[in-house]
C-alpha cells in the first residue's frame, strides 16, 4: 500500500509487435483448422467453413493475446520478497483503455453478426429446381420419402408414385430441400460433411437445403442401400437408441444425375412390381428401411444392431416354438399390428409402432401386403433356413379382423 503508484510511459513498439504476432498467430491457427474438418461435401459447406475460419482467426488471436498477458504478468509482476503480503498499488480507471477494450470487441461482434447473418440467409434461400425429400425422424430411425415426377402415377392411388427409404439419396449438383418432422420427440438431422444440422420437431415442419459437391463411394451390392455414404447423425439426445440413429442411415451422393435417375427408376419400378415371393419382398422392404425397424432390432442378416427391441435373429424358430396356442403366423402378424399383446421379457412395447392397415395417411400405415411380406421374411429366420410359416396362413391372418384375434388361445 505504501508503494508509490506510477504509470510508466507507454512504449508503442512492443505493442505493435504483440499486435502483429497475435494477428498472424490467429490466421495461422485458422489456416490449420480445415485439416481437422470432415470432407467439404456441399456448396454450403464452403461458406460455412470460411465463416468459421474468420471466427477462429479472431478467437485464436484473442487466445494468444490472453495467454501472452497471463505469462507476461506472472513473470513481470511476481513478488520479489516472499514475505511481502501487502496489496498492490491502487489503480483507478483508465478511460482510454476502457474505451478501446469496449469499442474494439463491439465492432468485431457487429461485423460477425452481419457476416453470420449473410451466410445464414444464403444457405436458407430457396434454390433453383429444388427437389424435396420428406424426412421423418422417430425413435430410432430416419425415413426418407421420395415422390416421382407428376406423370409417374401409382395405379392403386392415381397419385404420383411415392416410396420410402432409410437412406437419403442425391447426386452431385442436386439442389436438395428436406422437409422434416418428428413422430415422437425432438431429433436433429446432422451430416457433418454437409455442415448442416437442423432439429426435427413434433407437429412442425422444419426445412433445410444443401447442394452436394462430392460423390460418395459406388454401391457395392447393386443400386440398393450401398454402405458407402456419409453417416446421417442424430444430434439431439432422444433415448437409448440415439447413438444407433447415426449407424443405420447414410447420405448417398451419386456422381451423376444419370446414376441417380437409374436408382430412382429402379425403386419406382420395384415399387410398382413387387416380387412374387413374399419373403423376398419382405427382405427388400426391410433392407431398404421403408419401416424404421433397424433402429431398435438386431437382425444379423440385414446388418441391424439395435438393442431397444427384441433380437430378431432366429425369430422364425421362436415364433414356431411358442407355447400358448398362437400360431407363428398369427404371432408375427399381430406383433406388427398389436405389439403390446406379446411382450418379450426384458422389453417394453412403448416404442414399437402399432402399424395400422386402414389409413394410408397414418405415419404407421402398413398395408396387409407389406405386413405379410415382412412376416414371411422373418419366418425364414430359422436355423435350417426353412420358413416356419405358410404364406396362405399369413394372408389369412392379415385379412381377418386382426383386432379380434385377441386372447391368443385358439
Ligand atoms: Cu434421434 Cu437422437
Amino acid at each position: 500500500m505504501n508503494r508509490p503508484s506510477s504509470s510508466p510511459g507507454i512504449n508503442i513498439v512492443p505493442l505493435i509487435i504483440i499486435a502483429v504476432v497475435v494477428i498472424i498467430g490467429g490466421i495461422v491457427l485458422s489456416t490449420f483448422a480445415p485439416l481437422f474438418f470432415p470432407a467439404q461435401g456441399s456448396a454450403q459447406a464452403q461458406q460455412i467453413d470460411t465463416l468459421f475460419q474468420v471466427m477462429l482467426a479472431i478467437g485464436g488471436g484473442l487466445f494468444l493475446l490472453v495467454q501472452f498477458l497471463i505469462f507476461y504478468s506472472a513473470i513481470r509482476f511476481r513478488i520479489k520478497d516472499e514475505n511481502d503480503r501487502s496489496d498492490g498499488p491502487p489503480i483507478h480507471g483508465n478511460n482510454t483503455l476502457e474505451i478501446v477494450w469496449t469499442a474494439v470487441p463491439a465492432v468485431v461482434v457487429v461485423i460477425l453478426v452481419i457476416y453470420s447473418y449473410a451466410v445464414f440467409s444464403a444457405i436458407q434461400t430457396p434454390l433453383e429446381n429444388e427437389y424435396t425429400v420428406e424426412v421423418l425422424g422417430r425413435r430410432f430411425a430416419w425415413t426418407f420419402t421420395y415422390t416421382a415426377a407428376p406423370d409417374v402415377l401409382d395405379p392403386a392411388t392415381g397419385l404420383p408414385v411415392e416410396f420410402s427409404d432409410g437412406n437419403l439419396y442425391t447426386y452431385v449438383g442436386q439442389n436438395l430441400r428436406l422437409e422434416m418432422t418428428s413422430v415422437d420427440v425432438n431429433h436433429a438431422f446432422w451430416v457433418p460433411e454437409m455442415r448442416i444440422k437442423q432439429d426435427l420437431l413434433v407437429g412442425r415442419i422444419t426445412e433445410m437445403r444443401f447442394t452436394p459437391i462430392i460423390a460418395t463411394g459406388p454401391a457395392e451390392d447393386g443400386l440398393y442401400y450401398p454402405q458407402a455414404g456419409f453417416p446421417i447423425r442424430c444430434a439431439e439426445l432422444c433415448g437409448d437408441g440415439h447413438g444407433n440413429m447415426g449407424l443405420i442411415s447414410t447420405l448417398v451422393v451419386f456422381a451423376t444425375q444419370e446414376d441417380y435417375q437409374a436408382w430412382f427408376d429402379a425403386r419406382v419400378f420395384e415399387g410398382l412390381n413387387p416380387p412374387d415371393d413374399p419373403a423376398v419382398f419382405g427382405e427388400q422392404i426391410l433392407a431398404a428401411a421403408q419401416y424404421p425397424c433397424a433402429g431398435c432390432h438386431t437382425l444379423t442378416d440385414l446388418g441391424w444392431a439395435g438393442i431397444t427391441g427384441p433380437n430378431l435373429d432366429g425369430i422364425g424358430d421362436r415364433a414356431d416354438d411358442r407355447v400358448g396356442g398362437e400360431s407363428a403366423e398369427s404371432y408375427l402378424i399381430n406383433s406388427l399390428r398389436h405389439p403390446q399383446r406379446f411382450i418379450v421379457p426384458g422389453f417394453s412395447s412403448a416404442l414399437m409402432p402399432q402399424f395400422v392397415e386402414d389409413n394410408p395417411d397414418d405415419r404407421n400405415y402398413m398395408p396387409d401386403q407389406d405386413a405379410v411380406a415382412i412376416a414371411a421374411y422373418l419366418c425364414t429366420q430359422t436355423t435350417t433356413g426353412e420358413s416356419a410359416c405358410s404364406v396362405d396362413e399369413l394372408n389369412a391372418v392379415a385379412a381377418s379382423e386382426v383386432t379380434q384375434t385377441g386372447t391368443g388361445a385358439q
